[in-house]
């Protein structure tokens, strides 16, 4: 009897692998970081030979710790950090250069030249994104044209590129695939046909020999080579705030989700029509079960959130743990007039300024480093309100059905309840996060379990959500409104700055 199924979480801080019942009950997990390498200021790299014995190693704990072999599992499912670029020779399986990862903001100059006289929107009507550093495509052209001999092998037919599900699913089963989700963010694909797109593909001067073959979010994709899980099917593979919106059951048109993780990121799901932004939005593929149509999303993305809070540990030292930073930030009744905004890549949406930095604003001598905790907790919730007008903004325009009447959360920070009461208050909507915070590796486990028949329809899903904590908005609408405008000012500080 194949009792559990198991999802590998391949994220930009870490690799995890959880293991799931049949509940959506986590009976195992283990998790291993790896290093964040900074090369030049606004580069992020990661060493995927290091990402994948990690991956490999946490696949064993997790099981081990659950207490079951590999004949007790039923599927396995993969998400990751999405965008992030490997490219790897066919033959050997070395690397040849380190992943440039999603916050590497090296392909600047790069994307504008790809614009041309159209600029950041030249591909948004295929791809549903703005040209911008963040995406694997700029990422993967700037390996060919740097690495030296990469151009010539890849022309040669003897590189493969991929995004992390795509390099873990390789080294775990010798086979080159990706889902159309992770596809999605390459700026290579055509968001309605679901193919790579030829002239977008030659535009970017990419050979298409290097591409993995797209399939859906859901399908046995192969099955383990080798090591004590070989014969195990992977059958799921969502980036992973796809596979977020899919743990939250957010499975209907109208649903959102909001996950706070090293970024935040909030997906609107649109139903199985793709729906172009006009406010500052991407539009992304969300999953695609087997055979069935694709279903897409309005996706905000945010790039620093939990990561700042990582900064005030690792690099000005003023908290020495993450949780920390809510027991100082509560030393304080508020920020003291001190605004931070992390544009530490640029910002993402809905604003897209690859051109902005990092500011504090409003510092005083009267701003300690309690204060500062707290500017760097409510940057997150600022941004988010930013995010959240964008897509009421795109409904009201495009009469869509979204009536945000809560906001459903997940994520390591969903944990701060300071942040979570405050973003209550700053959207004024009240916030709810589910029992199983791990939303991600759980949408995974679902996308797996549902190609093997573990669950047998999406209403197995929505049945295994439930809530476990609300947070209520609690703040005079005078003061929602002047700390948000304090917050849009600090903003405006950011802009033209690199
Ligand atoms: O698009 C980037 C995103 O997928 C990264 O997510 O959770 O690894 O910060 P996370």
């Amino acid at each position: 009897m194949r009792r559990y199924v198991a999802a590998i979480d391949q994220g930009t801080t870490s690799s995890r692998c959880i293991v799931f019942d049949r509940q959506g009950r986590i009976v195992g997990t283990a998790q291993r970081e790896h290093r964040q390498i900074f090369p030049k200021p606004g580069w992020v790299e990661h060493d995927p030979v290091e990402v994948w014995r990690n991956t490999e190693w946490v696949l064993g704990a997790a099981l081990g710790n659950s207490g079951c072999s590999a004949g007790d599992l039923a599927a396995i499912g993969i998400t990751n950090q999405r965008e992030t670029t490997v490219v790897w020779d066919r033959t050997t399986g070395e690397p040849v250069y380190n992943a440039i990862v999603w916050q590497d903001t090296r392909t600047d100059q790069l994307c504008t030249e790809l614009g041309g006289e159209q600029g950041p929107s030249r591909y948004a009507d295929r791809t549903g994104l703005p040209l911008s550093t963040y995406f694997a495509g700029p990422k993967l052209r700037w390996i060919l044209d740097n690495v030296e001999g990469a151009r010539a092998k890849a022309q040669a037919g003897d590189l493969c590129f991929g995004t992390m599900d795509t390099w873990v699913l390789w080294k775990l089963t010798g086979e080159h695939r990706t889902d159309v989700t992770n596809a999605s963010r390459t700026m290579l694909m055509d968001l309605r046909t679901l193919r790579w797109d030829s002239q977008i593909c030659a535009e970017f001067d990419v050979p298409m020999s290097m591409l993995p073959e797209i399939r859906s979010s859901s399908e046995v994709y192969a099955e383990i080579t080798a090591g004590p899980f070989a014969g195990a099917p992977v059958a799921g593979i969502l980036g992973d705030q796809q596979a977020a919106t899919f743990g939250q059951a957010c499975l209907s048109p109208g649903e959102a989700k909001n996950t706070y993780g090293t970024g935040n990121f909030m997906l609107l799901n649109t139903g199985t029509t793709p729906v172009f932004s006009k406010h500052g939005l991407l539009t992304t593929a969300c999953y695609q079960i087997g055979d069935a149509p694709a279903v897409y999303a309005l996706e905000g993305s945010i790039a620093v959130t939990g990561s700042l809070v990582q900064w005030l540990r690792d690099n000005l030292g003023i908290i020495s743990s993450a949780p920390e930073v809510e027991t100082l930030a509560r030393t304080v009744p508020d920020n003291g007039g001190a605004y931070f905004v992390p544009a530490f890549s640029g910002l993402f949406a809905p604003r897209w300024r690859p051109d902005a930095r990092g500011v504090i604003a409003g510092l005083t001598r009267f701003v300690t480093k309690a204060h500062l905790a707290r500017a760097a907790l409510e940057s997150t919730a600022f941004q988010t309100r930013e995010v959240v007008d964008a897509m009421r903004a795109d409904a009201a325009a495009q009469h869509l059905d979204l009536e945000l009447t809560t906001l459903k959360v997940d994520g390591g920070m969903t944990g701060n309840d300071l942040l979570m009461q405050f973003q209550a208050d700053i959207l004024d909507v009240p916030v709810v996060r589910p029992v199983v915070r791990e939303t991600t590796a759980l949408g995974a486990a679902y996308a797996a379990g549902l190609a093997v028949g573990y669950w047998s329809s999406l209403d197995d899903l929505r049945d295994n959500w439930t809530a476990d904590h609300t947070w209520t908005p609690d703040m005079p609408e005078s003061e929602r409104t002047q700390r948000y405008s304090e917050w849009n000012k600090a903003v405006e500080r950011t802009y033209n700055w690199s």
